[in-house]
C-alpha cells in the first residue's frame, strides 16, 4: 500500500509518500516561520492562507521526489487534529477532495499519534510496549504505549507545554520566533552554574508537569540582571537545564511505574540536543533504551502522517465521505489496530 500524507495543523505544510514495502519514498516540507516571525507567534489566518498557497506545489514536489504520480497512490492520510481549525481545514479539504476524485480511501490522522510513531521511521525502531514522552509546542504528556492506538495517559502539563515555555522565555530574552531552537543555541554559551531554577513538581509524587513558573523565574532573573549578552546566555542555560532535568526525573518515574525499559521521545522539543544527550546518558545507566525520531521528524512533517495513516489504512480503517477536522481531540479516544 502506498499512502500520501498531508500535514497542515499549524505553521508547517508537509506532504510525504510512504510505501508499506519501500518505506518513505518522497517528501516535501515548507515552514512558515518567516511569515509569522514579525508577529512573534503564529497568526492563524495567515497560516491557513499560506497552506492554501503552498499545498498543491508541495504535492507535486513530493510526487517528483518519490518519482511517482497520483495514479500509484492507494490511499490518502491527512492531519485531522488537534491544531488550528482553518489550517486543518486546508489539508483536510485537499486530501478528502483528492481521495474522492480518485476513488481512494482516506483517513484523518491524529497529529500527536503521528509524532508518537515518528521514531518508527528510523532504521532501529522501538518495539512495543514503551513509555513515550511527547514534548511539542502545544503538549507535554507521558503515555504508556502498549500498541498502535493503545495509549494510556500517565501525566501531562497543567499549564504551559515545554515548547511553549521555551518559546515564551526566548521571546522575553529578545530572540526571534520560534524561540525554542534559538534559546537552545544561546544556552550553549551559558555558564552552567550562574543560576539555578527549580525543577517544578518533582518533589511530590505524580507524573504531571508545570512549566509556567519556570518561565516566570527566567523572566524575573533576567530583569534583575545586568541584561548583558552573557546574562541572556546564562538565563537560557539555567532554563534549559531545569526543563531537561524535570523531564528526565518524570521519565524515570514513568519508567519505574510501568516497569518499562524503553523510552520514546516525540515532538518538536525532542529535537533539543541537550535533552537527547542527557536522557540517553542517564537512563542508559539504568539499562533503558532511549529512542528519538531523526531531528527533522521531531518537528511537524508529512512523513509521520503518511506513516501513521498507512498503519491504520492497512488495518482497514478509513473515514466516511466527510471532511474531518477536530481542533481538540483526545488521543486516548483513538481505536486500537485490530
Ligand atoms: O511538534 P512541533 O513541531 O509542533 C507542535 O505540534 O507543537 O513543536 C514545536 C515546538 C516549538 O515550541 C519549538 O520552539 C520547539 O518545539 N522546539 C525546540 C527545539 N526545536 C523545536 N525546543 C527546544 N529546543 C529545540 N532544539
Ligand atoms: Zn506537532
Amino acid at each position: 500500500m502506498r499512502v500520501l500524507g498531508i500535514e497542515s495543523s499549524c505553521d508547517e505544510t508537509g506532504v510525504a509518500i510512504y510505501d508499506a514495502e519501500q518505506g518513505l519514498i518522497g517528501e516535501a516540507l515548507y515552514s512558515q516561520v518567516a511569515l509569522h516571525a514579525e508577529y512573534g507567534g503564529v497568526v492563524p489566518e495567515l497560516a491557513s492562507r499560506d497552506h492554501v498557497r503552498k499545498l498543491l506545489p508541495l504535492l507535486d514536489e513530493a510526487l517528483a521526489d518519490a518519482d511517482c504520480d497520483l495514479a500509484s497512490i492507494d490511499a490518502i492520510a491527512y492531519t485531522a487534529g488537534p491544531g488550528l481549525m482553518g489550517a486543518l481545514l486546508v489539508g483536510a479539504s485537499v486530501a478528502r477532495s483528492l481521495a474522492w476524485s480518485r476513488g481512494l480511501p482516506s483517513l484523518g490522522v491524529h497529529h500527536l499519534e503521528g509524532h508518537l510513531l515518528a521514531s518508527m521511521l528510523d532504521d532501529n525502531p522501538p518495539e512495543f510496549p514503551f513509555v513515550c514522552l511527547l514534548v511539542s509546542g502545544g503538549h507535554t504528556q507521558l503515555f504508556e504505549v502498549l500498541a498502535v492506538g493503545q495509549y494510556q495517559l500517565l501525566g501531562q502539563s497543567l499549564d504551559d507545554a515545554a515548547g511553549e515555555a521555551f518559546d515564551k522565555t526566548a521571546k522575553m530574552l529578545g530572540l526571534a520566533y520560534p524561540g525554542g531552537p534559538l534559546l537552545a543555541k544561546l544556552a550553549e554559551s551559558g555558564e552552567v552554574d550562574a543560576y539555578r531554577f527549580s525543577r517544578p513538581m518533582t518533589n511530590r509524587p505524580g507524573l504531571d508537569f508545570s512549566f509556567s513558573g519556570l518561565k516566570t523565574q527566567a523572566i524575573t532573573t533576567w530583569k534583575k540582571s545586568s541584561q548583558s549578552a552573557q546574562c541572556a546566555a546564562n538565563v537560557a542555560c539555567a532554563f534549559e537545564e531545569a526543563v531537561v532535568d524535570t523531564l528526565l526525573i518524570k521519565c524515570r518515574r514513568a519508567l519505574q511505574q510501568t516497569g518499562s525499559q524503553r523510552l520514546v521521545i516525540a515532538g518538536g522539543v525532542g529535537a533539543n540536543r541537550n535533552l537527547r544527550q542527557r536522557l540517553r546518558a542517564v537512563l542508559g545507566k539504568d539499562q533503558v533504551e532511549v529512542f528519538y525520531p531523526r531531528i527533522e521528524f521531531c518537528t511537524d512533517n508529512g512523513a509521520m502522517i503518511a506513516y501513521a495513516g498507512c498503519l491504520r489504512l492497512q488495518a482497514g480503517q478509513c473515514d466516511e465521505l466527510k471532511i474531518n477536522a477536530q481542533p481538540r481531540w483526545d488521543m486516548q479516544s483513538l481505536p486500537a489496530l485490530i
